[in-house]
């Protein structure tokens, strides 16, 4: 049989990209002379990073059908060779990574790359991710991560793109273009993995893996929508979650996995669990033991067990016992295989030989820069940025100034320390040579506790023009199973920023982390805070260029900044409540002791800090000005199957170009279901030079109004709707429009 499958490769290999029907006809071929045995090889997944002398083994017994985490295009293509010639049905396996935000050359972490807010940046930065990974062989990237995250506490906020539901959606929808290409069989396309399928980010105390209790509604209409976006735009794969929501995991939760993701979406493509997410539903407490957990989560619709071996060791016992039926494992196979075939591996199964590397190449590192760039926020500038002619002296310092490894942040496993660039690496080589520079850096890394050296920190800061600190979190602070309760900058940094305050020089701060920091002070004593996040392998050339004013920052808040943890979850898209706050309240010193309770006003607030953000979503600075006027709806009653248009002039009143990103908000005063207050649901980036003007057409399709209703039905309601353009989550030009049935 193995010699008619490489007969049937080899035939294949001549055919251009794939029909729908070729597909099918292949799979079928496959699955009809494949044993049990090879079928639910085909639903295995391991972790390459053991035994090799194992791995060959399995693979030999056909056990496996996908492997994580080798890099080495040898290794991959021996082991797949292997697979190929030595295994029962000769399937070429689909070795898979962790590809979250660039591959050798690291991205800004992906809530960075929110902040962005440019969908065709995003794209053609994981384009080259996917270029850069399919040279050694990874055709499979556990990514994008779409979690919808209000909880900066909960260390996986880094890896998605932040608590808005259309931002997240767009910029998903372009990494698994970017990713998948125009063509899943193209040599330098992978396939992308929507995750984690869902309401992961919404862990109970933002404690990873926690659980979650998201009900329905909210289900559909904030955790939903990235993922449905991107069965929409084809995405290959998907990857339930570990937690359990409402009480049901979701690796073994039929409903989510058949019902809503196959059934109502349309999904073609194959789920993977998370790794021992089947087996995971022991501990869960739902399942007595893996053989329970494999028909549980195979029957809901997982087909692909990563690490938990239930499949491997159970299924068989579970065929034979007549509880899982062939047709249910069938269904799983056929999902696996197809996989593989749309990815092109039965024609090219080995890793493609590129003519000329990408990896850190040129153009890859230049995307990675403008990505890196436009992902900063600049939160406060009172005009010391950018740094002026006349700075002749400067001092740079604090812990994030040289961390080559930190600031590529979270799921930076294939970045290569060595290639970093960071910010005093770019300061030194850029820096004009009329330009001192003194570097000092009384803080190991972030967390340090020394105060030793800020005596002679301050000595050095009195001779500078300007400060530049650089502070923040290590990498190891956000990611997996890396939450927080405490939000402020760690070790001695705030008391570094201080010392440097006291000296009465100007004080930029820049700060690279994994989340939104509590940094209300820090924003208070600095002359100019710019917020990079994790900005990856250019993040410090990117800093220099920003710093210096060779490219102007551009950057929005793609999640709510809160004043202190007690604030969280706050998040811009909340609900209309009974009791509104006024925004007034939370001063302590103002409440009376034995008075009516009236005197506080009965609203939704706190009695000791502000019921408003520290920063509210979408908000961030340039060192020009813009103006947006003249907001005018074309169409101010549409119907459901219409889209509202709108036209806005944007005018750069500053005297540098710059970008703006435009926001338009929609809002209801009253519907079946209460609401949030506005929710984003259009954006673009214009860049205008000074003193120009632009007008921008922006429209909102109907459907994208549609929620979850009173009756749980999925729709539009007619009334009127408040359309809100600005700048920010807050303020901005108003209008209104009506939707009529
Ligand atoms: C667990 C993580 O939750 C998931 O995001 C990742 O893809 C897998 N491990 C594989 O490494």
């Amino acid at each position: 049989m193995k010699r008619l499958l490489i007969t049937l490769l080899a035939a294949f290999a001549l055919l251009p990209a794939l029909a729908q029907d070729d597909v099918e006809s292949r799979v079928e071929e496959l699955i009809f002379r494949m044993t049990l045995d090879d079928k639910i090889g085909q639903l295995h997944q391991i972790d390459g990073r053991t035994d090799l002398g194992k791995v060959c083994d399995m693979i030999r017994k056909g056990q496996i059908s996908s492997i994580m985490n080798i890099v080495d295009a040898a290794v991959i293509d021996s082991l797949q060779r292997i697979a190929l010639e030595e295994s029962p049905a000769g399937i070429p396996i689909l070795f898979s990574r962790d590809i979250v935000h660039g591959f050798k050359t690291i991205l800004p972490i992906p809530l960075g790359q929110a902040a962005s807010f440019d969908d065709a940046l995003i794209r053609s930065a994981a384009r080259n991710t996917a270029l850069e990974a399919t040279e050694i062989g990874i055709k499979w990237a556990f990514a994008p991560m779409m979690d919808i995250a209000r909880d900066p506490r909960w260390g996986r906020i880094a890896e998605g793109f932040g608590e808005d539901p259309y931002l997240a959606s767009r910029l998903a929808v372009s990494v698994v273009e970017g990713y998948q290409g125009e063509d899943l069989s193209d040599e330098l396309s992978m396939a992308a993995c929507a995750k984690h399928f869902v309401a992961y980010g919404a862990a109970e105390g933002g404690r990873d893996y926690n659980t979650t209790y998201v009900p329905l509604r909210s289900l559909y209409d904030t955790y939903f929508p990235p993922f449905k976006a991107c069965v929409d735009a084809g995405v290959a794969s998907f990857m339930s979650s570990f937690n359990d929501n409402d009480g049901v995991p979701a690796t073994g939760n039929k409903w989510l996995l058949s019902e809503v993701l196959r059934e109502d979406w349309g999904f073609q493509g194959m789920v993977v669990s998370d790794w021992g997410s089947v087996g995971g539903l022991i501990p869960h407490g739902v399942a007595g033991d893996k053989k329970e957990a494999a028909k549980i989560c195979l029957e809901a619709g997982c087909d692909m067990d990563m690490m938990s071996y239930s499949y491997l060791n159970h299924l068989k016992e579970l065929i034979a016992e007549g509880s899982v039926s062939m047709q249910t494992l069938d269904e799983a196979v056929r999902r696996v295989l197809r996989l593989k075939v749309r990815l092109g591996l039965l024609e090219k199964p080995y890793t493609r030989k590129a003519s000329e590397s990408v990896i850190y190449s040129e153009a890859v590192l230049e995307t990675a820069c403008r990505l890196a760039e436009e992902s900063s926020v600049l939160l406060k500038n009172d005009g010391v940025l950018p740094i002026a002619e006349e700075v002749k002296t400067v001092l740079v310092c604090g812990p994030m100034a040289d961390a080559a490894y930190d600031q590529l942040g979270t799921w930076a496993l294939d970045g290569d320390k060595t290639h970093t660039i960071t910010p005093i690496a770019a300061i030194r080589r850029e820096l004009p040579s009329d330009v001192k520079l003194i570097y000092a850096n009384p803080l190991s890394y972030p967390r340090a506790q020394s105060s030793d050296d800020f005596k002679a920190l301050k000595k050095a800061a009195r001779k500078a023009d300007v400060i530049i600190a650089f502070v923040g979190e290590e990498q190891m602070m956000s990611g997996e199973a890396h939450s927080l309760s405490n939000l402020h900058l760690q070790g001695q940094q705030s008391e570094m920023l201080e010392a440097l305050a006291s000296c009465g020089k100007p004080l930029v701060t820049v700060i690279m982390a994994g989340r939104p920091l509590v940094i209300g002070s820090e924003l208070e004593l600095s002359n100019a805070v710019l917020y990079m996040w994790h900005p990856g392998t250019m993040g410090g050339q990117a800093a220099y260029n920003l710093l210096w004013g060779l490219s102007n920052p551009s950057g929005k808040l793609p999640v709510t900044f809160p004043r202190n943890e007690g604030q969280i979850p706050i998040y811009y898209n909340h609900k209309h409540t009974s009791h509104i706050a006024k925004g007034t309240e939370g001063n302590l010193d103002s409440v009376p002791r034995e008075k009516p309770q009236s005197v506080m006003g009965h609203t939704s607030s706190y009695l000791d800090v502000a019921p408003t953000p520290l920063l509210p979503f979408g908000f961030g600075l340039s060192y020009t000005t813009f103006e947006l006027s003249n907001l005018r709806v074309d169409n101010p009653v549409i119907s459901d199957s219409e889209a509202v248009v709108f036209y806005v002039d944007v005018k750069n009143t500053g005297d540098r170009e710059g970008c703006e990103v435009v926001q338009a908000y929609v809002g209801r005063k009253t519907a079946s279901t209460t609401r949030p207050m506005k929710e984003l649901k259009a954006y673009e980036r214009v860049s205008l030079k000074a003193g120009e003007s632009k007008t921008l057409r922006l429209e909102i399709p109907a459907e994208s109004l549609a929620f979850c209703r009173k009756d749980m039905s999925w729709g539009t309601e007619p009334g009127n709707y408040v359309l809100t353009v600005g700048t920010s989550s807050e303020g901005g030009l108003r209008s209104y429009f009506k939707l009529e049935k």
